[in-house]
């Protein structure tokens, strides 16, 4: 389990990371902090498109740039923050992308009152589809 400390800093970090959403469809801005266990951590935003179903979720971004950077396995925590809604659980499609990389990711919501919320992807994609 992650110190509150660390769970916060995540949190803060996903939330630097909505700054960059590009939303001007939606205008639902998302961030996400994902941390790995030699304590790398990449952040990724949503970025639409006018052609809506090609939008890009900011989990799954961060997840795509720690692959890019090498990081394709040892994910610990998926932080998501959004500044038009607290407890920004991850969609359905992020879920699974998630549960690719680990079954035990520790998924970090923020409450209503800005304290991190826990859950594992195994919680949030019980019986998650593999090959
Ligand atoms: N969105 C995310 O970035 N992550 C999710 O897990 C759910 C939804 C984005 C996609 C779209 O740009 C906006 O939120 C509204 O659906």
């Amino acid at each position: 389990m992650l110190k509150k400390t660390e769970q916060q800093n995540l949190l803060l970090l996903a939330s630097k990371a909505s700054e960059c959403a590009y939303a001007p469809y939606s205008k639902f801005r998302v961030g996400s902090a994902v941390l790995f266990d030699d304590g790398s951590i990449y952040t990724g935003c949503n970025v639409e498109n006018a052609s809506y179903g090609l939008s890009l979720c900011a989990e799954r971004n961060a997840i795509s740039t720690a692959a890019t950077n090498g990081k394709n396995s040892g994910l610990i925590a998926v932080a998501i923050s959004s500044p038009d809604s607290k407890l920004c659980y991850p969609c359905g499609a992020c879920r699974q992308w998630i549960s690719e990389f680990s079954k035990d990711a520790m998924i970090i919501v923020e409450n209503e009152d800005k304290t991190p919320l826990i859950h594992t992807i195994s919680e949030l994609l019980p019986h998650s589809f593999k090959l």
